[in-house]
């Protein structure tokens, strides 16, 4: 059926239904347009019911002719009835209305769109007797129009470039987004082949590659190297579909387009960053793996390969080979603690190699997680401090060692007692070397063997047997010169058997090392362990070392000691021969025999009474023995003349202290002894000789043995007179006080001559 335009179908119901009752009464042909008519016919009358109601408003609005006939519109639902209200009052009063869309519902519920056209319905006068409508149902093709509406407002919106080619690849449409990235407007690019507009990169093999998928059928996605209008260069991601009709024919492609520039970019540089990072984890000399949640190494370096001893294909996978003995410290422990967050930051800690060797290390730890913040596992970094720790180990050694010869030094050279000394260095020797026992022997010279002097944690009380050059341990080193150990012992040797006393039955090491000094064998030192370890050279060195030491230690001190016995016995034979000396003198003088004895023993009790050091008395002893040796220059003529002396005699014999003095000067032993000798006749008024001197000028010594030799003289006969009582010799000293004689030496000598006459 051909449709009518809408004045004629207005025409054409005006004329007939204004005749007839409705249902549309009037002619065949009208009302079988009206029946089959696929728009809804609806009348009115004045009061808004329904008058006419054809098929095609049963089929749109679902309700039947019975139904809506004589009754108001059922499908203006309450919230338009003002709007049909409305429609009506303007239809009645005349007017027509047309070409507007209203909404309306279905009997079902549905509400539908439907574009109206409604006019008067008249009387033949022209008497407006209701009005009619004509309503097609467009809510199927509304519904469509929103739809492409809604789709070209995102394409024309989307972020990502739209570009719609033709069958030949000819742009149709591109949107705003393709304009701003390549900077052509809409109007030059449509009627372009979009690769001709990029003068860029995509090669003919890509081109071919692209044209033939899609003209297949197929969807095509790939990157093209685009050029943008202002030449610069830019990568783009794209989707090329091809468009198809209902029957499936291409009619043209859609192609979507990102630049992916700065993605790219991105990830470019991540992958670099990887790769360093990849780069120096390989080249670390860290120990450096990764463990997932479960335990099981998911990394593993090259130093971790070298530091431990598992190669990373061994590992990766498993679960961590074992690097810890301790049960304290297990994986599974350390990992937990480190997945909670808990690291360790260069903890010193102790791991062991594949061949269960040691490796001191600093650990450190801390989780890892993804990108969503999810645990992944852990990293472990470890740094070998074997080499680091071992140095400084050894230099703490050589520290103390050093401390240690130090002390011996000391003790060497502060003491001059051997056995002191000694044990200074066995109890370094213990510490320091880390020995069980340790003893010294010393050589002696005048039996040819090695007697032992010191000893520390000895088992055996029973080193007391000298032992003779070659026999055992010490006299093998003591012989051969050299460090002797246990392995050149025999069984039946006295050195073994003490070694294995001291034993029981676990290990021993034994050396005995001699002690030289100046090329001499001073004794021989024994160290023993009880251990069988093989000893480092700078153990063995150090070892030489103390050997050195003890050595030297021995050597000074027997030295010293030596000399001080030689000193002694010179010094005694000396004092021997002055004795002789002074009892030759005497009975030369025919004194009476013990006059030098006598005279010296007072002197010298008189000498300590008046404060003069036990030194000085030895000096003093020897001066007042030979204090008339210078009379051996006075002839027997006048030495034992029975008279009294004339003028030539007197000077011969004042002459006898001078005499004294040149024979004793030359005497270094002597030399401290002369002052009584030189200084006994001087007087404490300056009237003595031979120098005169004076008061305190005189030697207080000299002062002290004037007293004790007049004391002495006065007691005894002499060729020239008889001894003295004791009264009148005391009071002459008496009266030679403060002129001849010191007054203070005489108040002293006479306060012990009392004592003296008292016992
Ligand atoms: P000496 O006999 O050992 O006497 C030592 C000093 O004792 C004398 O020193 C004198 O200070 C005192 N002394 C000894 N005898 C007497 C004494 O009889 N009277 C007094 N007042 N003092 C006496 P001096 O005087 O410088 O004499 C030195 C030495 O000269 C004497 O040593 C003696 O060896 C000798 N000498 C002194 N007088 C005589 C003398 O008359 N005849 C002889 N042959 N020798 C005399
Ligand atoms: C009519 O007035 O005939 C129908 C128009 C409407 O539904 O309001
Ligand atoms: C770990 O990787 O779990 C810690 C390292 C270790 O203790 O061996
Ligand atoms: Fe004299
Ligand atoms: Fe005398």
């Amino acid at each position: 059926m051909s449709q009518l335009t809408l004045p004629q179908k207005e025409r054409a119901l005006n004329g007939d239904l204004a005749e007839r009752c409705l249902p549309f009464p009037g002619s065949q042909s009208l009302n079988t347009f009206i029946i089959s008519s696929p728009l809804a016919i609806i009348t009115l009358d004045l009061e808004g019911l329904v008058t006419g109601w054809n098929p095609a408003s049963e089929r749109i609005f679902g309700w039947s002719t019975q139904e809506s006939l004589g009754r108001p519109l059922l499908m203006v639902y309450p919230e338009k009835q003002f709007e049909h209200n409305s429609f009506c009052k303007r239809l009645n009063s005349g007017e027509s209305i047309s070409g507007i869309e209203i909404t309306r519902h279905r009997k079902d519920g549905a509400e539908i769109v439907l574009r109206a056209s409604m006019n008067p319905l008249r009387e033949e006068d022209g008497t407006i007797i209701g009005n009619m409508a004509l309503l097609e149902d467009v809510t199927e093709q509304t519904r469509q129009e929103t739809r492409i509406r809604k789709l070209s407002q995102i394409v024309e919106q989307c972020p990502i470039s739209v570009v719609i080619t033709d069958i030949h690849g000819i742009i149709e449409y591109a949107n705003p987004k393709f304009t701003s990235l390549t900077g052509y407007t809409t109007a030059e690019s449509i009627g372009q082949n979009p690769r001709i507009l990029k003068t860029g990169a995509t090669s003919d093999a890509e081109y071919r590659d692209l044209w033939e998928t899609i003209t297949s059928g197929r969807d095509w996605k790939g990157e093209f190297l685009n050029r943008k209008k202002n030449g610069e260069l830019y990568r783009e991601r794209a989707t090329i579909c091809p468009l198809t009709d209902n029957s499936g024919k291409i009619t043209g492609y859609v192609a979507l387009k990102e630049d992916i520039t700065d993605q790219r970019n991105v990830e470019e540089q991540l992958a670099e960053a990887n790769q360093a990072i990849e780069a120096i984890i390989q080249a670390a000399p860290l120990a450096i793996y990764h463990l997932a949640p479960s335990g099981e190494v998911s990394r593993w370096n090259h130093a971790a390969e070298t530091m431990f001893g598992w190669k990373s294909k061994d590992v990766i996978g498993k679960r961590l080979p074992t690097l810890a003995k301790d049960d304290s410290d297990t994986l599974d422990e350390n990992l937990v603690r480190t997945l909670a967050g808990e690291c360790e930051k260069g903890m010193e800690t102790r791991r062991y190699k594949r061949t269960g060797e040691a490796v001191d290390v600093h650990l450190w730890t801390a989780p890892t997680e993804d990108a969503n913040g999810n645990a992944t596992g852990i990293i472990s970094i470890m740094d070998d401090i074997t080499e680091r720790k071992h140095a400084q180990n050894q230099l703490q050694l050589q520290l103390e060692r050093i401390a240690s010869l130090r002390q011996i030094d000391m003790a060497i050279t502060s003491s001059l007692d051997l056995q002191l000394t000694l044990n200074v260095l066995l109890d370094q020797v213990t510490r320091m070397l880390g020995a069980t026992a340790a003893d010294i022997l010393l050589y002696n010279p005048h039996t040819y063997t090695l007697e032992y002097a010191a000893r520390r944690g000895q088992a055996s009380n029973e080193l007391t047997r000298p032992i003779h050059l070659g026999d055992d341990g010490p006299g093998m080193a003591a012989r051969q010169r050299r460090l002797i150990s246990l392995s050149e012992l025999t069984p039946n040797l006295g050195s073994y058997q003490r070694a294995m006393e001291l034993a029981g039955k676990g290990d021993i090491s034994y050396y005995a090392v001699p002690l030289i000094a100046r090329g001499q064998v001073k004794g021989v030192m024994e160290v023993y362990h009880l251990d069988n370890l093989q000893r480092d050279s700078e153990w063995l060195d150090f070892l030489e070392m103390l050997a050195g030491q003890a050595a030297i230690a021995i050597d000074s001190i027997t030295l010293f000691e030596d000399l001080q016995r030689t000193n002694s016995e010179l010094a005694m034979a000396y004092d021997a021969t002055i004795e002789g000396w002074s009892r030759a003198l005497d009975l030369r003088d025919k004194e009476t025999e013990g006059h030098s004895e006598r005279v010296t023993e007072v002197t010298m009790q008189l000498a300590r009474i008046m404060g003069i050091n036990e030194a000085e008395v030895a000096h003093i002893r020897r001066g007042a023995l030979l204090h008339d040796i210078g009379k051996m220059g006075v002839p027997d003529s006048i030495l034992l003349k029975p008279g009294s002396l004339n003028e030539e005699e007197w000077d011969v014999m004042r002459r006898h202290p001078m005499m004294a003095y040149d024979l004793l000067a030359p005497i270094a032993f002597l030399r401290p002894s002369l002052e009584i000798p030189y200084a006994h006749h001087e007087k404490w008024d300056g009237s003595g000789y031979p120098r005169g001197l004076k008061g305190q000028s005189i030697p207080l010594a000299a002062r002290i043995f004037a007293i004790a030799d007049i004391w002495d003289a006065l007691s005894s006969d002499r060729p020239y007179r008889a001894a003295w009582p004791q009264v009148k010799v005391l009071a002459h000293i008496q009266s030679l006080a403060g002129n001849h004689l010191d007054p203070d030496v005489v108040t002293a000598f006479l306060g012990l001559a009392r004592i003296k006459l008292a016992a």
